[in-house]
């Protein structure tokens, strides 16, 4: 704090929950506010900071910003590894018991309160983090929510909830999954009730993941405004109607590329780095080897991202699909994501040989340089909002096989709204891999080829200095600047 005029200094804390998806979009932002000289606390919890240190550069990587400050907090999480989905609320529930209080106490009378040396004039935490908005407010802090799930999911299964439910569209009754939902703005006709958020389907009218999704809802209509992954002419169907609820929307994606194109551009301090890993996983690098032999758009890569999970038999399915396309594939195989375990043995020896003649397998992969190569001609994706993204940019086009949260309405905008891949939503058979993975990758002048590069050129187009993406993150900006000399001590 500045004696002598009592101003402050801006300062926001970031708060992500502990998945591998908000940290990565978490830190590319937090390194976007450094470069604007506004300082950063960056709080993770100790169950994920530890691999993120583990397989990072990220403390040499932002040694170069004075303004910047990693901190942890206990999560009570003892496992080394990061989990899988079936134990997401295993990790919230440490959360909930041991970081809440803490976090509570480190900002109402602790070291990021009023007292301490440099208050926290600004928060961003995650949306799901609604106890950390609560803080926010008891302690006269203005907060800006980041929402790292798509705007599509947060529009029509979050944000509408309450007009789902006096629809009488959720809970669902009977088991018409292709009933179109016609309750909420802005999607009549496009979306069925088997594209709503996971969760929906058990839903019975009590279901403690929806009273989430309804406080999760709550807290960003209190919040002064709301960061998202996406740029304005991808949403152009939601925001509209997202900003007659909350007005201040930040649309900043591609974030990753957003981020990269800004590190470039920025001189001082230069960078030599052409990418810059927040992986929580070990990266195999040599896949990208593997990728330079081979021609343009030939490669099929397949990955279900850092949550979702598989069983023996989907992946034997999933497999013999892409085998039978004939095409070369780059697989991700994340330690922990076969259900039960994997085996050998229960696998076809013609599957193995014909893998060994034409597939790379590897536990984790440089995703980003992975779909910005020139040998890949399409994605096989659980349909997670950062791989949609960093795949629209590129051009590449998806078969979504989605599995879970907001996944399934990702993969219905990716095929009816955004036509650049093929929904092969529930269903998992290797004939129609086969064909979903010959369909977009086939044909080279067809009907998705053409939308994948007109959304590619709109995407990048939206992070040059005057595209839409680089506008709100200026804006944003100004307003952490804004919001800091309003907090002004008097
Ligand atoms: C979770 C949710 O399940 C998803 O629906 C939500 O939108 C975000 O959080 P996740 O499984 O983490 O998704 O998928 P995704 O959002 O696609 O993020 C995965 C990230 O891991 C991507 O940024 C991707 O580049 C990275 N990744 C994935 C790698 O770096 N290497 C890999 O081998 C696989």
């Amino acid at each position: 704090m500045d004696q002598q005029n009592n101003t402050l200094e801006p300062h926001v804390l970031m708060f992500p929950i502990p998945f591998q998806g908000p940290v990565n979009c978490f830190l590319k932002l937090a390194e976007l506010l450094c470069l604007s000289g506004i300082h950063v606390t960056f709080l993770n919890t100790e169950h994920i900071h530890r691999p993120l240190l583990r397989h990072t550069q990220v403390l040499s990587r932002f040694s170069r910003y004075p303004n910047f400050k990693f901190e942890t907090i206990p999560d009570g999480v003892e496992h080394e590894t990061p989990v899988p989905r079936d134990r997401f609320m295993e990790v919230m529930a440490g959360v909930d018991a041991v970081t809440k209080p803490l976090f509570r106490e480190m900002m109402v009378s602790g070291r990021f309160s009023w007292k301490s040396e440099r208050p926290v004039t600004v928060m961003i935490p995650d949306a799901y983090f609604s106890f950390a908005v609560d803080v926010a407010i008891e302690a006269s802090i203005p907060v800006i929510c980041f929402e790292t799930i798509s705007p599509c999911c947060l529009w029509t299964s979050y944000l509408n909830l309450p007009t789902l439910i006096e629809a009488g569209d959720v809970p669902f009754e009977g088991s018409d999954l292709d009933q179109l939902i016609t309750s909420v703005p802005g999607t009549k006709y496009i979306i069925r009730k088997r594209d709503l958020f996971s969760s929906f389907r058990t839903y019975d009218g009590s279901n403690s993941d929806i009273d989430l999704i309804a406080k999760e809802a709550r807290t960003i209509l209190v919040a002064q405004g709301l960061i998202l992954n996406t740029f304005e002419e991808l949403d152009n169907v939601v925001l509209p109607h997202m900003r007659k609820l909350c007005p201040n929307i930040y649309t900043i994606g591609p974030l990753h590329s957003l981020h990269k194109t800004k590190l470039m551009a920025n001189k001082n301090p230069p960078r030599q780095e052409t990418t810059y890993s927040n992986s929580v996983w070990k990266e195999d690098k040599n896949c990208m080897l593997w990728l330079d032999k081979h021609d343009p758009k030939t490669v099929i890569y397949v990955s279900i991202g850092s949550l979702a999970t598989m069983t023996v038999e989907q992946l034997l399915e999933i497999w013999y699909g892409v085998v039978n396309s004939g095409k070369p594939f780059l697989w991700v195989r994340r330690p922990g994501s076969i259900t039960g375990g994997y085996d050998e043995s229960r696998v076809p020896i013609e599957l193995l040989e014909r893998t060994k003649e034409i597939g790379c397998i590897v536990e984790w992969a440089p995703q980003e340089d992975v779909l910005a190569h020139r040998a890949i001609g399409g994605f096989l994706t659980h349909s997670g909002w950062n791989s949609t993204m960093e795949s629209i940019v590129e051009g590449v086009p998806m078969v979504c096989w989605p599995h879970h949260a907001d996944q399934q309405m990702n993969s219905r905008f990716v095929g009816k709204v955004w036509k650049i891949g093929v929904d092969m939503k529930d269903t998992c058979d290797r004939l129609l891999v086969e064909k979903a993975v010959r369909n977009i990758m086939d044909s080279k002048h067809n009907a998705i080829t053409q939308s994948t590069n007109t959304w590619a050129s709109l995407a990048k187009e939206s992070i040059t200095e005057i595209g839409s993406s680089s506008i709100h993150l200026g804006r944003l900006i100004d307003d952490i600047l804004a919001m800091t000399m309003s907090s002004t001590l008097m």
